[in-house]
């Protein structure tokens, strides 16, 4: 098991790639800490991962309030022994329909993109950090987007700014936090088949263009992001720290 005894706190674990990789990671020998502010579908991650007889714990919360983060972390550390990964997943796309040119953006919009997917994971840094030192060291895993890396055109503005900040976060605290021994890395997906592309892929026929557009021919499916995640959760990318990794079928590359 490549996980072994490991304690992961997952935000946004209650849907999509969290919910994957909180499975995969439980079955390779750790202890979870699923948290989001959706209680019915963090219930369901940690109920899945009881029925396969693996080890979680519930966390209700927002990851843009500090004192719902603390709980999170003191939860891992009491329940769990300590920290050794935190893996920063849970993001929204927009607020609302708003989801457009910059110039149609209302503040309230962008505000509320930049709460949960910058500030958000700022926090869980802040008060997680601390805790993988606490354990020894540990691994930060962060999840930008192929949005952050290059421009889109009528795509959420405050969301491709979300994530470049992220991508830029992960450098900058990948060389303060390495003589501690905690790493941070950002993966970048592609279209991933999960409740938050449904806007943007609603027709048969949106699915399958997007899904074209892949050069790998299909969309992601969220265990591809979760076996990726796993790597980086491992002792096998032990040397790897303050990188960017899409997982994408290759869009990025065009
Ligand atoms: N699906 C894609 O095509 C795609 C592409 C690129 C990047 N991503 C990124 O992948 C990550 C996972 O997204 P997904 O596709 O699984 O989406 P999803 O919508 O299925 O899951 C996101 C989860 O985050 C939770 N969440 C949202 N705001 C929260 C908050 N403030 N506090 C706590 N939990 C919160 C939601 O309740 C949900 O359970 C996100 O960072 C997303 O930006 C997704």
């Amino acid at each position: 098991m490549r996980l072994e005894n490991k304690s992961v706190l997952i935000t946004g674990a209650g849907s999509g790639q969290g919910r994957a990789a909180a499975k995969l990671f439980a079955q390779e020998g750790a202890k979870i800490v699923v948290f989001d502010r959706d209680k019915t579908g963090a219930e369901e991650t940690v109920a899945q991962i009881l029925t396969n007889q693996g080890k979680a714990q519930l966390a209700i919360g927002d990851v843009s309030k500090a004192a719902d983060v603390q709980s999170a972390i003191e939860l891992a550390k009491e329940a769990h022994g300590g920290l050794d990964v935190l893996y920063n997943n849970a993001a929204i796309w927009s607020a609302g329909n708003i989801d457009n040119y910059v110039t149609e953006l209302d503040e309230d919009g962008w505000d509320a993109v930049i709460t949960v997917n910058l500030k958000g994971l700022y926090l869980c840094c802040k008060y997680g950090i601390p805790a993988l030192i606490e354990s020894g060291g540990g691994s930060v895993i962060n999840v930008a987007s192929v949005a952050g890396l290059k421009g889109s055109r009528n795509r959420s503005h405050a969301y491709s700014a979300s994530k470049g900040g992220v991508i830029s976060l992960t450098r900058s605290m990948a060389i303060a936090y390495a003589k501690d021994g905690v790493r941070v890395n950002v993966i970048c997906p592609g279209g991933v088949d999960t409740p938050m592309l449904q806007p943007m892929v609603n027709t048969p026929d949106r699915f399958d263009k997007f899904a074209k557009a892949h050069p790998l021919g299909r969309m992601g499916e969220p265990e591809d992001i979760a076996k990726t995640a796993l790597f980086l959760a491992s002792d096998d990318s032990a040397w790897i720290t303050g990188v960017t990794i899409p997982v994408d079928g290759g869009i990025s590359a065009s």
